[in-house]
């Protein structure tokens, strides 16, 4: 069942971002003692071009997963890599997506986007060209001269992504970008991630903790247990692209898989719960 769990050996050789047996402890809010163990010996690897997500509930560590991949913060056991090596620390070829959307509130949407690239001296005509490019893809062509505060929040989190999405990042560390959301906003979003990530073929680990959405946009599920974090079930997702929820909604394997997720979530957060010898004895997808 756990196969990841006991499984900290060499991460495959196709991973672009592995971690492998990784371990991390967070002190108490008094930095006395041992701390508490956030992770436990977790291990999980994309490959180029794929889309994971990772599911979990509040606290399980979801966060500090990608902390860890983005280089923010170091394990205390276990390895994290990029293409074999470790990470030391924040890379151009890894980008960020927030939960909150975090634009510069002084800067105009356009320069927003143009932020990074400037820094890192794009000349001017490449630097106007990509960013009206990126604000027409997520929808924004007639708003780059506004500022943040006269966006709604779906139109900031697209900004967001534009200036994620700018930088031509080969993997995007999403930390339940779409959260904060209304559901038809979240749903726009969603189509316009997967049709981005369609054309760019980026690597993807996108944090969510809800199953639609992980069923919608994944390759491949990673549930995560809670207190110490662990990874409790690796899934493939076996439908086409493109996908529409209306189709999906249809598939038999839709319910079968999102009940089997909300059983192991269920299981993760309850510890010891037995599992239904239903869903249990059903032939799903497995990853490999
Ligand atoms: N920098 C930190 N210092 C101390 N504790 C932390 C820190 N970051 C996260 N934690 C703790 O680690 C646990 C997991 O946090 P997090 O990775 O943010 O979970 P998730 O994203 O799944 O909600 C929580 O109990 C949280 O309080
Ligand atoms: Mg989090």
């Amino acid at each position: 069942m756990n196969k990841l769990r006991s499984d900290s050996s060499a991460a495959p050789a196709s991973a672009r971002i592995s971690l492998q047996g990784v371990s991390k402890r967070f002190a108490g809010p008094s930095g006395q003692g041992a701390g508490h163990l956030v992770l436990d010996q977790v291990s999980l690897s994309l490959a180029a071009g794929e889309f994971v997500c990772l599911l979990g509930p509040s606290g399980c560590g979801k966060s500090t997963v990608l902390n860890l991949l983005s280089g923010f913060e170091r394990a205390d056991q276990g390895r994290v890599q990029l293409d074999g090596r470790p990470i030391t620390g924040p890379g151009a070829e890894r980008g960020m997506v927030f939960q909150q959307p975090t634009l510069f509130p002084w800067l105009s949407v356009a320069d927003n986007v143009a932020f990074g690239p400037r820094m890192a001296g794009w000349p001017r005509d490449r630097l106007q060209a990509e960013t009206r490019r990126l604000l027409a893809q997520v929808g924004l062509a007639d708003f780059g001269a506004h500022f943040p505060w006269q966006l709604s929040g779906g139109m900031r989190q697209r900004a967001a992504l534009a200036r994620a999405w700018i930088l031509q990042p080969e993997i995007l560390l999403m930390d339940e970008p779409f959260g904060a959301l209304d559901a038809q906003t979240r749903l726009a979003m969603q189509e316009l991630l997967t049709r981005i990530w369609q054309q760019e073929r980026t690597t993807v680990l996108f944090v969510t903790h809800d199953v639609d959405e992980a069923l919608f946009l994944a390759d491949r599920v990673l549930i995560m247990s809670t207190r110490p974090g662990r990874i409790e079930e690796d899934l493939a997702v076996p439908f086409e692209r493109p996908r529409t929820f209306e189709d999906l909604v249809a598939e038999p394997d839709y319910g079968r898989l999102k009940r089997r997720i909300l059983k192991a979530l269920r299981h993760g957060e309850a510890g010891a719960a037995p599992r239904d010898a239903d869903t249990e004895a059903q032939p799903l997808p497995r990853a490999a």
